[in-house]
């Protein structure tokens, strides 16, 4: 039998907003980069459903597919040893009814280890979200700027509506939610939803009053070359590093310098 490998299990990550600890996720959709923001020490790893957009080079998330999600999370889901594990459900997994959402997800649950999922809405989610949770599944809404819903929202844009916003959060919290995303909401907005919470507020673009923060792997890392969303701060430029050892490693084949003599069996 194999021990619970994951060491922060949900109402540790959501007692942490009590505690006054502020709360680190990151997204991951491998097995290798999710041993290093494990071991980093990243509280939260999400498998968010961006990897259409980030890792299957679509335009926006609505194309990747439950299947898809699974296949990605079950790499995660071996690595993580440390981090509460957050599947996201994509689109339109949790909106052909309850039953449908608890199967869905039900899924996700059974066959990658992670240990909640992560889903966008709020008052119109309110059912879904209590459907799962009565089920034993714990999940993490995602209010504000909801990508799902791009066209909808008429581009990715600042999400201002206070009034809409605030009961988005309520109703999330009121169904059940353990933690609760908050993507592009002006800063003050979000300092008072997090005021009104006793479920952690996880901010992307959310500035600094969140009980948490997220942001997506190749973005922290400078991966993908081009514009930054303003929210963003790489933390590296990955991108210039992984070209210029690609290069080097092309001209030294070119030229004969590799493989050397120490990369040369006798
Ligand atoms: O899919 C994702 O990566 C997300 C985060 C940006 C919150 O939902």
């Amino acid at each position: 039998m194999h021990p619970e490998p994951h060491a922060i299990t949900v109402p540790q990550f959501t007692a942490m907003k009590a505690a006054g600890r502020k709360i680190t996720m990151l997204t991951a959709y491998d097995h290798a980069t999710a041993q290093l923001v494990d071991a980093a020490g990243i509280e939260g790893i999400l498998v968010g459903d961006s990897l259409s957009m980030v890792v299957q080079g679509h335009s926006n998330t609505l194309p990747v597919t439950l299947e898809e999600m699974i296949y990605h999370a079950e790499m995660v889901g071996r690595a993580v040893r440390h981090a509460l594990l957050v599947v996201d459900m994509p689109f339109p997994s949790f909106h052909l009814g309850v039953y449908r959402a608890i199967e869905n997800a039900g899924r996700i649950l059974k066959e990658t280890r992670c240990q909640a999922v992560k889903l966008e809405g709020g008052v119109e989610q309110a059912e879904v979200i209590a459907g799962l949770v009565s089920a034993g599944i714990p999940v993490m809404a995602h209010c504000g700027l909801r990508p799902q819903s791009v066209h909808q929202l008429g581009g990715y844009r600042v999400q201002r509506d206070e009034t809409r916003l605030l009961a988005d959060a309520l109703a999330a919290q009121q169904a059940g939610a353990f933690g609760i995303v908050l993507e592009c909401i002006p800063a003050a907005l979000a300092v008072r939803i997090t005021a009104e919470l006793k479920i952690p507020t996880i901010g992307i673009g959310a500035g600094t009053g969140c009980d948490g923060q997220i942001l997506v792997y190749h973005d922290l890392l400078g991966l993908t070359p081009g514009r930054m969303p303003r929210h963003v701060k790489p933390y590296a430029e990955l991108h210039r590093t992984v070209i210029d050892a690609v290069t080097r490693y092309r001209d030294d084949v070119r030229q004969g310098a590799f493989p050397g003599a120490e990369q040369t069996f006798e």
